[in-house]
């Protein structure tokens, strides 16, 4: 239980990914934040912030829902306030909130252009820059960016993305090495972590229901690598934008 103690916020942790980091890193101590906007089930995506909090409450650990739009800075600094109130700190923040949309450029309306930017890309630096006074604080903290091979991937991958989701993981990756950079000096860990193969998540069926599932991975080495990255500070593991499998070959979680 390397995490006891610890505070860690998850957006995007009402289904899916999110919710597994989030099961996760309540396992190894941490009280969790449940940040996501679904406080009531809906058929096509089941899974609201209360369901993946009490999921883990009912393991006797620790969580917290909070709703959060990430795209939105009062609501933002809102979930941030709340969680100072009720825990007092803030160790690890996951940017994990995402959305994807698959059309081509000539097919894709600015505003859905725009709004895979906002959550992806601008969600992630509301929220660093919403954390960062706190850990700045307390000289420590981590900060984990749920990214995509779809910031590199020139043709369309194992499954096409669309470009504008391609465009804001690629600038999350950039947004990780400039964080990483700027705050190394108060003692903080930014890193981004991909999978290095799709996850078998509601989200991802959805959009993808003709794909084949055969590749497809469980959520296990992103939970590991966002693990081993939540227990990193400035003087760790810092900077690093990598695939799951690479983070946990390199530091040993598997063989
Ligand atoms: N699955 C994969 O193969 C794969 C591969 C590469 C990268 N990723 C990345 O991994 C992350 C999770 O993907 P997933 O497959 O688990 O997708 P998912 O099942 O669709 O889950 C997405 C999560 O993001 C949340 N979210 C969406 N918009 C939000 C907003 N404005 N504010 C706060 N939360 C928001 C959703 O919660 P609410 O709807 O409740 O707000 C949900 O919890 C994403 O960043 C995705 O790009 C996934």
């Amino acid at each position: 239980m390397n995490l006891r103690g610890k505070v860690a916020i998850v957006t995007g942790s009402s289904r899916g990914l999110g919710k597994a980091i989030a099961i996760g890193l309540s396992k190894e101590g941490a009280s969790v934040i449940v940040a996501a906007r679904t406080e009531v089930d809906n058929r096509e995506l089941p899974g609201t912030i209360y369901q993946t909090a009490e999921e883990i409450k009912a393991l006797g650990l620790d969580a917290l829902a909070i709703r959060c739009d990430v795209t939105d800075e009062e609501s933002v600094n809102h979930m941030v306030q709340k969680t100072l109130e009720q825990f007092g700190h803030i160790d690890v923040l996951v940017n994990n909130a995402g959305i994807a949309f698959y059309s081509p450029i000539i097919e894709t309306p600015i505003k859905r252009w725009e709004l895979v930017i906002k959550v992806n890309l601008v969600g992630a630096f509301l929220c660093s820059k919403a954390v960062l006074p706190h850990m700045i604080e307390q000289k420590s903290g981590s900060i984990i960016n749920i990214s995509s091979l779809a910031a590199d991937e020139r043709d369309e991958g194992t499954v096409p993305t669309g470009v504008a989701y391609a465009v804001s993981k690629a600038g999350l990756d950039r947004l990780t090495l400039g964080l990483a950079t700027e705050v190394g000096k108060y003692n903080i860990a930014v890193n981004a972590v991909k999978p290095h193969r799709v996850v078998d998540t509601d989200g991802m069926r959805l959009w993808q229901p003709n794909a084949d599932k055969s590749l497809w991975q469980s959520e296990d080495l992103m939970v590991k690598s966002s693990i081993l990255l939540a227990n990193q500070d400035g003087k760790g593991i810092t900077g690093t934008v990598a695939t799951d499998r690479e983070i946990c070959t390199w530091h040993g979680l598997i063989k």
